[in-house]
C-alpha cells in the first residue's frame, strides 16, 4: 500500500483529554454484577465478596469513573431496596431484563467497589418508574452530611461520611420505546427538570447528564436533544449519547469505517448543544457524555435479552474478535479527536455483559476489546492534537470514504502518544509521523494489537489468540518517525519531542 502520513502540530490542540473519557459501566444485568464483579462463593472472592481476579484485570484498564446501576435496569429500580441489612433487602423482579434481583449489591457495596478500584462513582437515577423526589433522596443518601433522614440512614448503615458522588444521570434512554417509563420528549423534559432542580438544591456541587436521543436510527435523533435542552436549560451540564455498532452483513472494511459515523454523531449532538445555547442566549452550554458505547450485535437475539425469571442469567454475552477490537480503538480515536466537547465516555460494559472480561466458574478470560482500551488508557494524559491523515482511502458501503489509517494523538509536555489503526485487510501500512514545529527525538516504546484474521477471537480454550505485544518496528529519521503497521492492527506509540 502507498505510504500514509500523520501530520501533527503542537499548536493544533483540540483540548485536554478528560480522564473521564476512560470510564466504564456496570449494570444489574445478566452476570455483570452477580458472577461478574461479585461472587462470594468464588475461590477468588475477597473479604467483601468481590472477585479479585476480575478486579485485577479491570485495574489494568485504568478506568476512571463507573456508571451504575443501569441502563434499562435503572428505570424500574428503587435504590432503597438496595441499602440496609442485606438479609432484609427484598428480592424483586427486574422487568427490563426479566430477571430476579436479590439486591445484595446496592449503593453502599457499589461505593466500596469504587473505593477499591479508585473509580469515581457515577449514578443514574430512575426517571422511568421513579419520582424526582426519590432521585433527590438518593443524592441526600450519598452526599449530605449526617443530620437529615437519608444521610442518617447512610450513617446507620455504617457509612457516616458522605460519598461525594459528583456525576448523576437523569434517567436512561428515555426516548427508547423499550424503556420502562418511556415518554415523549416534552414529558421527559419536565420530569428531568423537576428532578434536576431538587437534586441540585440538595447538593449544588453535583453535575447532571440529561438523557439524550440514544440511537441515530431512531426518529427522535437530535430533535429530542433540542427539545430537552431547550426546556431544561442550565440544569444540563452534559447530554448523553449512546452507540452500539456491529458487522451484521460481514463487511469488515465497512464496519471499520463506522468511526466516520461516530464522528458525525458527536458533531451533530455538539451542533445541537451550540444551537440551543445560541437560541436561548445562555452563557452555558451542555457538553457531551458518551455514557454507553461498544460493539454489540451478536448477542442481541430475544434469548439474549430475556432472563426468563432467572437470577444472573447469561445475557448479552458477546464474544469479541479482532475487528471488534479495531472498532473499539476507532471509537477511542474519535473520542480523543473530539476532546474539546466530549468530556465523559463509558465503555458498556465491564464484565460478562458486552464486556472486555468474561468469567466462567472461577476462570477468567480477557477478550480482544480489552487490549485497545488498555493501550489507550495507559497513555491518556495530555492534550489532544488534531491529526491530519493523508494516504490511501477506500469507500465503505454504508459508512463512506475512509483512510486506511485512522489516528489520534495526545501531547503530554514533551511526550507524544500516537494511536494508529491500519484497517487494510491484508496489506501493511507504512506510516510517516511528523510534528510540524518539533522534532521527534526519541522513540520510547510502542504496543501492537493484531491477530491472524479479522474474526479471530480469544476463548477459554485459546485465551491468547488476540493480545497486545511490544512493538519495535518504528524508525526515527530527521525528526520524523516511520512505522510499518501490520494489516488489521492497532498501534500505540510513544515518542519524545525536542
Ligand atoms: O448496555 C446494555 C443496554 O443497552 C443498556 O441497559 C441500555 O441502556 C442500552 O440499550
Amino acid at each position: 500500500m502507498e505510504q500514509s502520513h500523520i501530520a501533527l502540530h503542537t499548536a493544533f490542540r483540540v483540548g485536554p483529554v478528560d480522564p473521564r473519557l476512560f470510564g466504564g459501566f456496570l449494570e444489574h444485568l445478566g452476570r455483570a454484577v452477580y458472577e461478574g464483579v461479585y461472587d462470594p462463593g468464588s475461590a477468588h472472592a475477597d473479604e467483601d465478596g468481590f472477585r479479585r481476579d476480575v478486579l485485577d484485570a479491570l485495574r489494568r484498564l485504568r478506568m476512571t469513573g463507573m456508571r451504575y446501576p443501569g441502563g434499562n435496569f435503572v428505570s424500574g429500580y428503587h435504590w432503597l431496596d438496595g441499602v440496609g441489612p442485606r438479609a432484609q433487602r427484598p428480592t424483586v423482579r427486574d422487568l427490563a431484563w426479566q430477571s430476579i434481583e436479590p439486591n445484595q449489591i446496592g449503593t453502599d457495596e457499589f461505593m466500596t467497589l469504587c473505593h477499591k478500584m479508585g473509580w469515581w462513582p457515577m449514578i443514574t437515577v430512575n426517571l422511568g418508574t421513579g419520582t424526582p423526589e426519590e432521585a433527590r433522596n438518593w443524592v441526600e443518601y450519598c452526599n449530605s452530611p449526617v443530620g437529615t433522614r437519608y444521610a442518617d440512614m447512610r450513617a446507620a448503615n455504617g457509612h457516616p461520611d458522605p460519598y461525594g458522588v459528583r456525576l448523576w444521570f437523569l434517567g436512561n434512554e428515555m426516548d427508547g420505546p423499550w424503556q420502562i417509563g418511556h415518554v415523549p420528549a416534552e414529558h421527559y423534559a419536565i420530569r428531568a427538570q423537576q428532578a434536576a432542580k431538587i437534586m441540585k438544591d440538595t447538593d449544588d456541587s453535583i453535575e447532571l447528564v440529561v438523557s439524550g436521543s440514544c440511537n441515530p436510527e431512531l426518529p427522535t435523533y437530535l430533535e429530542w436533544d433540542r427539545q430537552v435542552l431547550e426546556y431544561i436549560g442550565s440544569y444540563a451540564d452534559y447530554i448523553s449519547l449512546h452507540r452500539y455498532v456491529g458487522n451484521e452483513v460481514g463487511d469488515t472494511l465497512d464496519f471499520l469505517a463506522v468511526t466516520n459515523s461516530v464522528d458525525r454523531q458527536i458533531e451533530a449532538v455538539d451542533a445541537v448543544c451550540r444551537f440551543v445555547q445560541g437560541k436561548t442566549r445562555n452563557h452555558k452550554r451542555a457538553y457531551l457524555c458518551f455514557d454507553e458505547w461498544n460493539v454489540w450485535y451478536r448477542a442481541r437475539t430475544p434469548k439474549d435479552l430475556d432472563g426468563k425469571g432467572q437470577f444472573a442469567p447469561h445475557l448479552l454475552e458477546e464474544v469479541y474478535n479482532l475487528e471488534d477490537a479495531l472498532v473499539v480503538a476507532g471509537f477511542l480515536n474519535s473520542f480523543i479527536r473530539h476532546a474539546d466537547v466530549l468530556k465523559i465516555a463509558n465503555l458498556a460494559q465491564i464484565v460478562n455483559v458486552i464486556a472486555p472480561v468474561m468469567t466462567c466458574g472461577d476462570q477468567l478470560l480477557i477478550q480482544s476489546i480489552f487490549y485497545p482500551f488498555e493501550m489507550y488508557s495507559k497513555r491518556r494524559e495530555g492534550v489532544s492534537l488534531w491529526p491530519v491523515v493523508n494516504g490511501p482511502v477506500y469507500e465503505g458501503k454504508t459508512n463512506g470514504r475512509a483512510t486506511f489509517v485512522d489516528a489520534s494523538a495526545i501531547l503530554n509536555r514533551n511526550r507524544l502518544h500516537v494511536f494508529a489503526i491500519n484497517r487494510h485487510l491484508d496489506e501493511a501500512a507504512v506510516v510517516e509521523i511528523s510534528v510540524g514545529d518539533r522534532d521527534l527525538i526519541d522513540f520510547e516504546e510502542a504496543e501492537l494489537l493484531t491477530g491472524p484474521h479479522a474474526q479471530a477471537a480469544n476463548s477459554f480454550e485459546s485465551p491468547d489468540v488476540i493480545r497486545s505485544q511490544p512493538f519495535a518496528e518504528v524508525r526515527l529519521n530527521c525528526g520524523k518517525a516511520t512505522a510499518e503497521l501490520p494489516p488489521l492492527s492497532v498501534t500505540a506509540m510513544t515518542f519524545a519531542l525536542a
